[in-house]
């Protein structure tokens, strides 16, 4: 049974459909949102298409849609300039015009990316998000964030444009790789922290009951979890769609985590760098003060119970020195998340000195 969450942003309002199996709807619901009869760009990786693109390709031709495909190298590597331009350049070649669209299948990247040369060509045409990893399902599939890495930092270059629709397939998590799946739980963690007691609750007690593991194979109680995390980014996305204030909880852990997967040259992957970032944000505050020592306990406790990484010995010099090309940084200012009771975050501006200050007390 599919079940639907609406984003009610300012500059748009669509659904996030949520279900197994309904990849092979893909046709149908964007017939739904499009209306018109329009040409697709199908952007996907090499590790994703050859298990989904043919299904999606033929649901949407099909409903009597024109398909294109442009398919790069599966990795955050591929996130730049070129692979925009060769998207770009399949649209220009097929005249496609601002009825068209662009879908994204796959995790991360490929939303992103999409999302980037969707919102640029023709100064905007629409897309349709198809995440297919648990990362892209709880969170960059939704919200309208576009963009491509520059070699420096992160994410550097972007646009917001929210999606017609998202169409999250939980059938699609089953080919994912342990790997992938433990990523993703970064982000999940997150909105427990950050806003969700109940979500923290049902996390505490799979650890507690030593099933954190074996989520990926509950796929009940999987969907129930990346329920709530789209509610939570809903609930978010509707107060704040432009990252001006309440948004930026989203990044508790990103701050440091950007740093540590950039100075990793993106061999880490994005949820394991968010969790370092939670871990040393938490070990930095209970250091300060900011925090006792149960609270640090629970949290540093949950986020090892999914398999995810809890120490980082980065220099606070290098964490301070790559945060200066962090987007949240206004002037000489940083904005910075702090989570010093789960459930709840708030957001502490600090200068670059008063950052290195806080991030030392850690002895690193
Ligand atoms: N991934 C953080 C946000 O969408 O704001």
């Amino acid at each position: 049974m599919e079940d639907k969450i609406r984003v009610r942003a300012t500059s748009a309002e669509y659904d996030v459909i949520i279900g197994s199996g309904i990849l092979s709807d893909c046709g149908k619901i964007a017939k739904e949102v499009l209306k018109d009869q329009v040409k697709i760009l199908l952007v996907s990786d090499t590790n994703v298409a050859p298990l989904y693109l043919d299904k999606v390709k033929a649901s949407l031709e099909e409903a009597g849609m024109e398909t294109y495909d442009f398919i790069f190298a599966a990795g955050e590597q591929s996130k730049n300039i070129d692979s925009i331009s060769g998207m770009w350049d399949v649209m220009a070649k097929e005249g496609f015009t601002r009825s068209d669209a662009v879908l994204a299948l796959g995790g991360g990247v490929a939303g992103d990316m999409a999302g980037f040369a969707a919102a640029t060509f023709l100064r905007g045409i629409r897309v349709i998000q198809v995440p297919t990893s648990l990362l892209a399902m709880v969170d960059s599939a939704i919200g309208g964030k576009t963009g491509i890495d520059l070699p420096r930092a992160k994410n550097q270059v972007g646009a917001f444009l929210q999606p017609s629709v998202v169409i999250e397939d939980t059938d699609c998590l089953k080919t994912l790789s342990p790997e992938l799946f433990t990523e993703g739980m970064g982000e999940v963690i997150k909105y427990a922290f950050i806003m969700d007691l109940p979500l923290y609750g049902r996390l505490k007690a799979l650890a507690d009951s030593g099933d954190a593991m074996g989520l990926s194979g509950k796929s009940e109680e999987l969907e129930e979890i990346i329920k709530a995390c789209v509610r939570d980014k809903a609930d978010v996305i509707a107060s704040d769609e432009f990252d001006s204030g309440r948004r930026q909880i989203l990044n508790f852990g990103h701050t440091a985590g950007h740093v540590i997967e950039s100075l990793s040259n993106y061999s880490l992957m994005h949820g394991v760098c968010v969790a370092k970032g939670m871990a040393v944000f938490t070990e930095a505050a209970l250091a300060a003060g900011l925090m006792d020592q149960e609270e640090r306990d629970k949290i540093i406790d949950l986020i090892r119970a999914f398999g995810l990484p809890v120490t980082d010995d980065t220099p606070s010099e290098k964490l301070v020195a790559g945060a200066m090309n962090d987007k949240k940084k206004r002037g000489s200012t940083l904005s910075l998340i702090f989570v010093n009771k789960i459930g709840s975050a708030e957001i502490v501006k600090m200068t670059s000195a008063e950052y290195l200050e806080f991030l030392s007390k850690r002895g690193i």
